[in-house]
C-alpha cells in the first residue's frame, strides 16, 4: 500500500496530554495509557476515533474512567476504533507487550539487560495505541516501574518530577516534559547503568546538568562526546541563537540499534559505534562520526524537536537542515575544506547512485510505502546541500535572519519544507520559487560547461547547460536554480580578477546564479586563456561536464586557492588515467599522475590532511557510479595497475613520508595529529600492496606499538589487504585475542576482513558468519560482516560467477522475518543492476527474484525490491 503526499490532510482528533504509566517486567510490559483527546475544531468532524497499534495485546479500554462496552470499539491488526467519540474525552488503554521479543528494534526492546526504545518513525504504535503521527503534538508524563535491584535508572524524556520506592523491591521514577511533541520522539530506558556528570552553562546563565547511561565496561569511553556535547551547545547558541531549553539533557549508549542515533527530547539515546570512544579502541574516523553525531543530535533539539515535521514527507525539513547544521559544525572544529571533502566524497558516490537507480526521489519524496526506507542519504545529504544551497545564494546574514525567522514563527508547530523556504524567503526578500523544484524533482542535475578564449578582445566566454536525467515518474525535469561558484586561474596560477561585461568587478572568486537551460557568461580584461576553477566548494549537488586536459588538472592540483578543487583536480585526473586502463586506450600510468603525486608527497606547505586526501586514489564504488556499464573487474584491475605502479616509482618517497610522520608518545584528537596517521598510514597502505618487505617490518611494529586504534587498524588493514597471509593471520588472532572483550572492537575486526580485496573472501565471510562474536540479532554485526562485504568489498560481492549476489539474497531472506528495516537496507546493492554490464546486471535481478519469490516479505524489503525490479 502506498501513502501519498496528496492525500495529507489533518487529523481529526488532537491529544493535548499523554499519562503513562509503564510496568517493566521479565517476561514483558504493561503499558497505561491515559489519553486527553478532543476533536480537532479546524476538521470537518468525524465519530470514530483511530489509534495506531501494532502487536499490541489490548487488555483494557476505558472513556472518561468508564469500561468501554464491545460495541464501542474495535481492535483490528493496525488499530484500535473507538465508536461514538464525544468532543473530548479521556481514553485509557491497557496494553501488553513484549520487549523481549522484539528484534525488530522499534518500540520498546531489551537489548542487553537494558530496556530501551526507537520510535522514530512509528514506533511508538509498538508500544501502546495512539494518533502515531507527527502533527499530533503532547505534553507527556511518564512513570516508569521496575525491580530496583536490575533496573536501578530508570529514564523517560523532559525533567525527574517524582521517585518512590514500591512494593517486592521495585520502584518507579516519574518524568515529566513540558514541551509538546510528536510520540516518535518519546524515549524510555532502564537498566543497570553507570551515570556520567558533567554541565553546561547556557548563555544566558542556566546551568544544565549533562548525564550520560552506559553500561559499566564502557564508563571510559565517555570522555569525548561530552566533550562533542558541549562544543555543539557553545556552537548552536553562536552561531544559530539557539539555547538549550530543559534543566537536564541525557545520553543513553545501546549496543542494538538500527541507526545511528536518535533525538528524543532530552534523551538522545545512541548506538555505542555512534558515541563511545578511546584512543585503545576507536579510530579517528570513528571519533569524527561521533562529534558529528552528537552534534547531529543536539541540533534537532531546535530543528526538528521544537519546530518538527507535519508528515513523514517532510522528513528533509528536519534532517537536511540539521545535517547542513552538523557539518557546518565540524567545519568549524577542523580543516572545512577536508570535511567538505568528505561530505561531497559521499554524496558523489552514495548519494548520486541513490538519484541514478531505483529508488530515486525528490528530498520532499511524493508517495513512500514504508517511511524507514526513505531514511536515505536522498533526504539527509542531499538534502543538507539544498540548504547549502540556500546558504550560498542569500549569504551568512541572510541565512541567519531567515532561520532566526523560521524558529521564531514555528516555534511549537509541526511544519512542511515549504514553510521553512518561505521562513528563507520572507526574511532575505529574495524569491525561491524556481529554487522549490529541488524538493520536487529527484536525479542528479548535469551541468555541461564550454568555454572560449578571444585573444583580440581579451573576453573569456563560458557557457553552462542543465539538463537532468529521467528519474521513475518523472521523465521531464523543469530547469533548477542553483549557486555556481568559480574562478580563473591566470598563467602563473593565481586567481584573475573577475569582471562580468557590463558589470562592476567582483573579487578573485564570484558565485553565478544559474536559472536557464543555458547561460552564457562573458568575463573581461583577460590577457591569456585562464584555466577555469568551476564549482569551486562544490556550491551545487551536480554532475559537472567539461573538457579538462591533464595539463589543465595538474595545473589546478598545483595552483587552485580553493582546496576542494585541488582535492577535485587530483581525483578527476587519477580518474580518467584508471578509465583509460580500464578501457584498453592506454596501457601505460600515465607518468603525469606519478609525477603530480610526488610533488604531493614532498609539498609541505599544504595541509597534510589535504594531501592524503588528495593522493587518496578514487574508490571503486565512485568509478563504478561514474561508468554507465560497468565492468567491475577491469575497474578494479586499472585501479590496482594505478596505485601498485604509484607506489613502486615512489616507493622512497613513501618510506620518507612514513619516517617524516612518526607516532608522537600520548594520542591527541587534533586535526595536526590526525592528518599524519592519516598520512603515515597511507603510505604504509600504498607500500604493502606491491609486498614491500620493509614495509612489513614496519607495519609489524606499528601495530605492536600503537597507543591507538587509528595506527593499530591501520597497520592491521594494510598487511590484511597483502600478500602476506601469514603475517595476515598471525595479526588477526592476535587482534581478536587482545580485544574479544569489546565487541566494537570486534566489529572493526569483522570489517577489516569482510571488506578485504584479497581473492578468496566469500568462504572466509562465510566462516565469519559462525563465528562466536557474530550475532544476528546485533545490527551492528550484521553490518560489519554482510554490510562491508557488499558495500565495500566490490570486486568479491561482484565475483563474476554471482556467488556474491546469491550469497546475499541468502542472508537478506534469513534476516528479514526478525528485522525488515535492516534486511531492506541490506538488499539495496542488488538493486543497482542497471549500472552494470548485461551479464552482471542479469545475476543481480536473479538474486532479486529469489528475494522477491518469498512468501512472508516484509513491508520494508518488499517496498525495495520491487521497485528495484521494475
Ligand atoms: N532521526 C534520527 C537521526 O537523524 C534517525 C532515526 C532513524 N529512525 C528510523 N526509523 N530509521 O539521527
Ligand atoms: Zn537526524
Amino acid at each position: 500500500k502506498t501513502i501519498r503526499l496528496k492525500d495529507y490532510r489533518e487529523p481529526p482528533f488532537l491529544i493535548d496530554q499523554v499519562d503513562l504509566r509503564v510496568e517493566l517486567f521479565e517476561d514483558g510490559a504493561r503499558v497505561h495509557s491515559r489519553l486527553d483527546v478532543r476533536r480537532n475544531p479546524s476538521v470537518q468532524p468525524e465519530s470514530e476515533l483511530h489509534l495506531d497499534g501494532e502487536d499490541l495485546k489490548l487488555e483494557e479500554v476505558t472513556l472518561n474512567g468508564e469500561h468501554l462496552s464491545a460495541s464501542r470499539y474495535v481492535v483490528e491488526d493496525s488499530q484500535l476504533t473507538i465508536r461514538d467519540m464525544p468532543d473530548s474525552a479521556v481514553v485509557g488503554v491497557v496494553t501488553w507487550i513484549k520487549p523481549q521479543e522484539n528484534t525488530r528494534l522499534e518500540g520498546l526492546y531489551k537489548s542487553s539487560g537494558m530496556f530501551c526504545t526507537q520510535c522514530e518513525a512509528e514506533g511508538f504504535r509498538r508500544i501502546t495505541y495512539y494518533l502515531d503521527r507527527p502533527d499530533v503534538m503532547a505534553r507527556f508524563r511518564t512513570r516508569i516501574e521496575a525491580d530496583l535491584k536490575r533496573y536501578p535508572i530508570l529514564l523517560a524524556n523532559g525533567n525527574e518530577v517524582d521517585r518512590s520506592p514500591l512494593e517486592e523491591g521495585r520502584h518507579q521514577v516519574t518524568w515529566e516534559d513540558p514541551f509538546p511533541k510528536p510520540a516518535y520522539l518519546f524515549a524510555l530506558v532502564g537498566g543497570d547503568l553507570v551515570e556520567r556528570h558533567d554541565s553546561f552553562e547556557t548563555v544566558s546563565g542556566r546551568n544544565v546538568a549533562l548525564r550520560m547511561y552506559v553500561e559499566p565496561r564502557n564508563q571510559e569511553k565517555c570522555d569525548h562526546a561530552l566533550a562533542a556535547l558541549k562544543r555543539a551547545m557553545r556552537w548552536d547558541e553562536e552561531v544559530y541563537g539557539r539555547e538549550y531549553d530543559l534543566d537536564v539533557f541525557m545520553i543513553v549508549a545501546v549496543d542494538d540499534f538500527n541507526m545511528g542515533a536518535m533525538e528524543n527530547k532530552g534523551l538522545n539515546i545512541f548506538n555505542s559505534s555512534c558515541v563511545l570512544a578511546s584512543p585503545e579502541t576507536a579510530t579517528d574516523a570513528i571519533y569524527d562520526r561521533i562529534e558529528s553525531i552528537v552534534a547531529h543530535e543536539y541540533f534537532h533539539n531546535w530543528s526538528g524537536n521544537r519546530v518538527t515535521c507535519r508528515d513523514w514527507f517532510q522528513l528533509s525539513l528536519k534532517e537536511g537542515f540539521t545535517v547542513f547544521r552538523d557539518s557546518e559544525y565540524s567545519a568549524d572544529q577542523g580543516s572545512r575544506t577536508v570535511n567538505r571533502i568528505d561530505s561531497v566524497n559521499m554524496l558523489r558516490t552514495a548519494q548520486f547512485a541513490e538519484d541514478s537507480g531505483p529508488m530515486a526521489h525528490p528530498i520532499r519524496p511524493a508517495e513512500y510505502m514504508e517511511i524507514t526506507n526513505f531514511y536515505t542519504v536522498t533526504i539527509y545529504e542531499k538534502g543538507a546541500e539544498v540548504v547549502r544551497m540556500i546558504h550560498s545564494l542569500l549569504g551568512p546574514e541572510l541565512f541567519r535572519a531567515g532561520s532566526d525567522l523560521y524558529f521564531e514563527r514555528h516555534d511549537g508547530q509541526a511544519v512542511t519544507t515549504d514553510d521553512f523556504v518561505r521562513a528563507m524567503e520572507d526574511a532575505s526578500g529574495r524569491d525561491l520559487t524556481q529554487f522549490r523544484r529541488w524538493y520536487d524533482q529527484a536525479g542528479t542535475p548535469e551541468l555541461a560547461i564550454e568555454d572560449s578564449y578571444d585573444a583580440a578582445s581579451q573576453t573569456y566566454r563560458l557557457s553552462i547547460s542543465q539538463s537532468c536525467p529521467p528519474t521513475p515518474g518523472q521523465p521531464e525535469k523543469a530547469p533548477f536554480h542553483l549557486p555556481f561558484e568559480l574562478g580563473l586561474l591566470g598563467t602563473d596560477g593565481q586567481d584573475l580578477e573577475l569582471q562580468l561585461e557590463g558589470s562592476e568587478p567582483s573579487g578573485r572568486s564570484m558565485v553565478l546564479d544559474i536559472t536557464e537551460p543555458r547561460q552564457e557568461f562573458v568575463f573581461t580584461n583577460i590577457t591569456a586563456r585562464p584555466v577555469p576553477s568551476l564549482l569551486r566548494g562544490f556550491t551545487a549537488p551536480v554532475r559537472l561536464r567539461y573538457p579538462w586536459t591533464r595539463d589543465q588538472l595538474m595545473f589546478l592540483i598545483s595552483h587552485d586557492s580553493d582546496g576542494f578543487n585541488r582535492w577535485d583536480a587530483s581525483q578527476r585526473l587519477a580518474t580518467d588515467v584508471i578509465e583509460a586502463l580500464a578501457e584498453g586506450r592506454e596501457a601505460e600510468v600515465d607518468a603525469r599522475l606519478v609525477s603530480a603525486c610526488s610533488a604531493l608527497l614532498k609539498n609541505d606547505a599544504l595541509d597534510p590532511a589535504l594531501v592524503a586526501k588528495m593522493l587518496s586514489l578514487p574508490s571503486l564504488a565512485y568509478l563504478i557510479e561514474l561508468t554507465p556499464s560497468a565492468d567491475v573487474l577491469k575497474l578494479h584491475q586499472a585501479r590496482e595497475q594505478v596505485l601498485t605502479s604509484l607506489a613502486r616509482s615512489l616507493r622512497d618517497d613513501l618510506h620518507e613520508v612514513y619516517q617524516r610522520h612518526p607516532a608522537p608518545a600520548a594520542y591527541r584528537y587534533t586535526s595536526e595529529d590526525m592528518a599524519a596517521r592519516a598520512l603515515r598510514n597511507m603510505a604504509l597502505a600504498w607500500l604493502l600492496s606491491i609486498n614491500d618487505e620493509q614495509a612489513l617490518k614496519l607495519a609489524r611494529s606499528q601495530y605492536g606499538q600503537a597507543n591507538n586504534m587509528t595506527d593499530r587498524l591501520g597497520a592491521l588493514r594494510a598487511v590484511v589487504n597483502s600478500d602476506f597471509a601469514e603475517a595476515r593471520q598471525t595479526l588477526l588472532d592476535d587482534f581478536y585475542q587482545q580485544w574479544q572483550a569489546d565487541p566494537q572492537v570486534v566489529e572493526l575486526w569483522f570489517a577489516v576482513q569482510a571488506a578485504s580485496p584479497q581473492a578468496g573472501t566469500l568462504p572466509h565471510i562465510k566462516a565469519l558468519m559462525e563465528h562466536a562474536a557474530f550475532d544476528w540479532k546485533n545490527p551492528n554485526k550484521v553490518r560489519s560482516v554482510i554490510g562491508a562485504f557488499a558495500g565495500q568489498n566490490l570486486v568479491n560481492f561482484h565475483a563474476p560467477d554471482g556467488s556474491g549476489y546469491s550469497f546475499l539474497a541468502e542472508q537478506v531472506i534469513r534476516l528479514d522475518p526478525s528485522n525488515p528495516q535492516i534486511a531492506a537496507r541490506l538488499v539495496s546493492p542488488l538493486t543497482r543492476w542497471k549500472k552494470f554490464k548485461p551479464e552482471t546486471a542479469d545475476a543481480m535481478q536473479r538474486a532479486l527474484r529469489e528475494v522477491m519469490g518469498q512468501p512472508k516479505l516484509s513491508r520494508d524489503t518488499y517496498e525495495i525490491v520491487s521497485k528495484g525490479l521494475s
